[in-house]
């Protein structure tokens, strides 16, 4: 497996492949993004998955300065689920000057749900996505159902922009007691994760 720290050295990598499929992560990776790796790997003829915390799609009082930066453990698991490239760009790479150009996703699909709570998340979101799809120009991507509204948001980006990338969606991977698995699920105490469990329990029963 090979790693890409910059744009430059990952347009090297890529050089000579066809078919690219894109697996999308801010690392701190579990089993949910490595069952997603699995399912790129059939879709093009390499898989590349990006390591990278967007700081534009985090508000000032969240947690960006302390979000997990597990790049090393998150090497190995991605290699040991077949991945061949991993992109992990600094930010000084990514984004050299700041980010001014934006993608600005419609109010009734991004300012409602998670955006209703988190003002700007989906411009930031769309904006990265957008960039690494600009990078790496992947035949496919694979985002996770766990994050439904992101799903939806990035489908609609795609086809209103014309983009030629399939999004593909992968299914949710829980822990035993049912919670999806979330790189913030270590943010809980026993008793929040006890009453996250009650809850989408509840939530699925519907
Ligand atoms: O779902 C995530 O982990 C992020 O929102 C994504 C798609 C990698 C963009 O930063």
């Amino acid at each position: 497996m090979l790693i890409a720290h910059s744009i430059a050295e990952l347009r090297h990598h890529l050089a000579g492949f066809n078919d690219h499929a894109l697996v999308p992560t801010m690392g701190n990776l579990h089993e949910g993004h490595l069952a997603l790796v699995r399912q790129a790997k059939p879709l093009a003829d390499v898989t590349v998955a990006s390591i990278f915390v967007n700081r534009l799609q985090f508000l000032p009082h969240e947690d960006f300065d302390t979000y997990p930066r597990t790049r090393d453990s998150d090497c190995a698991k991605l290699e040991a689920a077949g991945c061949d490239i991993v992109f992990a760009p600094s930010e000084q790479d990514f984004y050299p000057e700041p980010q001014t150009f934006k993608v600005q996703p419609p109010a009734d699909l991004a300012d409602i749900l998670e955006g209703h709570f988190r003002p700007g998340f989906f411009v930031g979101v769309c904006t990265v996505v957008m960039k690494l799809f600009a990078c790496i120009q992947p035949r496919a991507a694979v985002f996770g159902k766990k994050d439904y509204q992101q799903l939806m948001v990035i489908r609609r980006m795609v086809r209103q922009f014309a983009l030629p990338i399939e999004i593909v969606a992968g299914e949710t991977c829980r822990a035993d007691d049912g919670l999806a698995l979330s790189s913030r699920n270590g943010y809980l105490s026993a008793d929040q994760r006890g009453e996250a469990v009650h809850l989408s329990r509840a939530r699925r029963s519907q």
